[in-house]
């Protein structure tokens, strides 16, 4: 029997030629690592990207280069990546929960106009499984009180609100290269923002703190990390970046079959979503099914060779960063939530399997 993968990374001849030719010229980060940069950003629609070597990084980064530091608060949806609690907690703030909207997944602006304190220094707004959140009012909020925004876009390649493609709308927005992203970098990372002031800040951020032109090479500014891409990773990127528009066909295909499926033969998954105001690259293709059938439906899965993944676990519930706050729209999803099986290689027959699985147990 098949397993039928979450997503695999879909690699090819131009991504190995390019490795090879980053690997022959000795591994110096040029050529590939300003083409990847220059080609995302342009895709985009930004004028700086900023790459680095990991997602997480880029959100550390960009919490850096807008001075976040001990005393801060920063507001973060309770469903959504580690990676972006841990990064606020690496800068010394306070990660301060917000819920999610209960009809597109992605933080509710109204949980977060609550949470506004004088000591709020960024919201963080999380594009969560591909689908936009709601920015007009999380901008509104803002400008209203003074705040930065982050728009964590590291599931969104490609996605847009109101036409636009996200990793536009912030001050500095942050996206992951990640293994089983749209596009891969094996892993990486990358910050986009339209200020040439905050690209030059996490330059030299990302360069341990110095600037590779000046003369003396152990000159430095101030304190920084070493949050570099790879030449390596870069010459993946440059190739993937070739193959993006392709690949969000490839989603956009899959969840219009998972749909037409549940559509007319379930009565009790709740799809993907998808507000007339976005447009859903569904990185992960999700369902809602009853909390107590959840497990259930995994495992009959998992028998049939099929992975699956639970929605995020509500941060604000995980002992470490137990804040005691009830979040209940999160709450509910992080235990009804199944990311299904999302990848470029999946097929029509496969879908139709994962599909049929789930509904013979919820109907
Ligand atoms: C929404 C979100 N933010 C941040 C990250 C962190 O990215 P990375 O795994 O590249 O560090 C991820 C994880 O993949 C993610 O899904």
């Amino acid at each position: 029997m098949v397993r039928i993968r979450m997503s695999e990374p879909y690699v090819g001849k131009e991504e190995i030629a390019n490795v090879t030719e980053s690997v022959r010229t000795k591994m110096r980060s040029d050529p590939f690592v300003p083409e990847f940069e220059s080609g995302f950003a342009k895709y985009i629609g930004a004028k700086n990207g900023v790459s680095v070597v990991n997602g997480t990084a880029a959100i550390h980064l960009a919490l850096a280069a807008l001075g976040v530091k001990p005393g801060d608060e920063v507001i973060v949806p309770t469903l959504t990546s580690i990676g972006c609690t841990n990064a606020i907690a690496l800068t010394g703030a306070k990660p301060v929960f917000v819920d999610s909207n209960a009809e597109y997944w992605c933080a509710d602006p109204k949980s977060i106009e609550k949470r506004i304190t004088k000591k709020t220094k960024v919201i963080m707004p999380v594009h969560i499984y591909g689908h936009p959140c709601d920015m007009d009012p999380i901008l509104e909020l803002a400008k209203k009180h003074g705040i930065f925004v982050i728009e964590d876009a590291a599931e969104a390649h490609g996605s847009e609100y109101k036409h636009k493609r996200v990793g536009t709308f912030s001050d500095i927005s942050c996206f992951s290269f990640y293994g089983n992203k749209v596009i891969t970098t094996c892993e990486g990372g990358m910050c986009m923002t339209n200020s040439d002031e905050l690209a030059e800040k996490m330059r030299i951020l990302r360069n341990q703190g110095t600037k590779p032109e000046y003369k003396n090479k152990y000159y430095y500014d101030m304190v920084g990390f070493n949050y570099r891409m790879t030449g390596m990773q870069a010459a993946v990127g440059v190739a993937q970046l070739k193959r993006l528009d392709f690949l969000v066909g490839k989603k956009l295909e899959m969840a219009r079959q998972y749909n037409e499926i549940f559509d007319a033969k379930s009565k009790n998954v709740v799809r993907a979503p998808q507000m007339e105001w976005a447009k859903n690259t569904y990185w992960y293709y999700s369902i809602l099914v009853p909390k107590k059938q959840r497990e259930k439906v995994m495992q009959a899965l998992e028998k049939k060779e099929i992975e699956t993944r639970p929605f995020f676990y509500p941060i604000h519930m995980l002992p470490h960063y137990n804040t005691g706050d009830k979040l209940p729209v999160a709450e509910d999803l992080g235990f009804r939530g199944i990311n299904l099986p999302s990848g470029p290689y999946l097929t029509s027959e496969q879908i139709d399997e994962v599909a049929t699985e789930i509904i013979k147990i919820t109907g």
